[in-house]
C-alpha cells in the first residue's frame, strides 16, 4: 500500500499535524507540500491538508484537488482559528467536498490554530473574518498534544476503511 500526505500550511500548523498523520502510517508513504506534488496517481489513500481561509480551501490546495483523479479515496484535514465542530469550520470542509466531486472522500478532520494576536486584531476590523477572528483568540498552543492525538486516531480510522 501506498498514501501520500499532502499539505498546504502558511505558518506551520497544518504542517504539525501532516506530520502526525504520516507518524500514524506504516507503509509506504510520502509527505509533500501540495505545491511539490507533480503526479497524483498511484496512492491507495491520499491525505489533503489545509489551513480554513476565508470560510474556504486556500487556492494552493484547490489546485491540488483539481489534479487528483477520479474515484482516487482522499481524506481531508484541516487547522482552523475558530472553535472544533462548529459551524464556521464545516463551511470549509462543505467546500472541500464539493471540490472533491469525483474523487472518494473517505472522511475529515479538523483540529484549531492558532493565529498571531496581531493577525487577529487586524481581521477582526473585517466583516468577512469577524466571526472566526472572534472564537480564534483562545485557540494558542493549538495544535497541541490532544489534537496531534486526535489526527493520529483519524489516520488510522482512514487506513482501516482501505483495509476492510
Ligand atoms: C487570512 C486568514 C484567514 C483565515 N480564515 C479563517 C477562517 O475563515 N476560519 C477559521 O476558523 N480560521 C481562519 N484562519 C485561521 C487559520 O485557519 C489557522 O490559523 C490555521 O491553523 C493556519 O494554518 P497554517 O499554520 O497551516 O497556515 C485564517 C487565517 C488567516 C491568516
Amino acid at each position: 500500500m501506498k498514501a501520500l500526505v499532502a499539505y498546504y500550511s502558511e505558518t506551520g500548523n497544518t504542517k504539525k499535524v501532516a506530520e502526525a498523520i504520516a507518524g500514524a502510517i506504516h507503509f509506504d508513504k510520502e509527505l509533500k507540500k501540495v505545491q511539490d506534488v507533480e503526479n497524483t496517481s498511484g496512492y491507495d489513500i491520499i491525505f489533503c491538508g489545509f489551513p480554513v481561509q476565508a470560510h474556504s480551501v486556500p487556492k494552493e490546495a484547490i489546485k491540488f484537488i483539481a489534479k487528483v483523479p477520479a474515484g482516487q479515496k482522499i481524506a481531508f484535514f484541516s487547522t482552523h482559528g475558530s472553535l472544533r465542530g462548529g459551524l464556521l469550520p464545516k463551511q470549509a470542509f462543505e467546500h472541500a467536498l464539493g471540490l472533491a466531486a469525483k474523487q472518494t472522500v473517505l472522511g475529515n478532520f479538523g483540529c484549531r490554530g492558532m493565529v498571531a494576536e496581531k493577525i487577529i486584531d487586524m481581521l477582526m476590523k473585517s466583516p468577512q473574518h469577524q466571526a472566526w477572528a472572534q472564537e480564534a483568540g483562545s485557540a494558542m498552543n493549538h495544535p497541541d498534544a490532544n489534537d496531534i492525538s486526535d489526527a493520529k486516531s483519524f489516520a488510522a480510522q482512514m487506513i482501516a476503511k482501505i483495509s476492510a
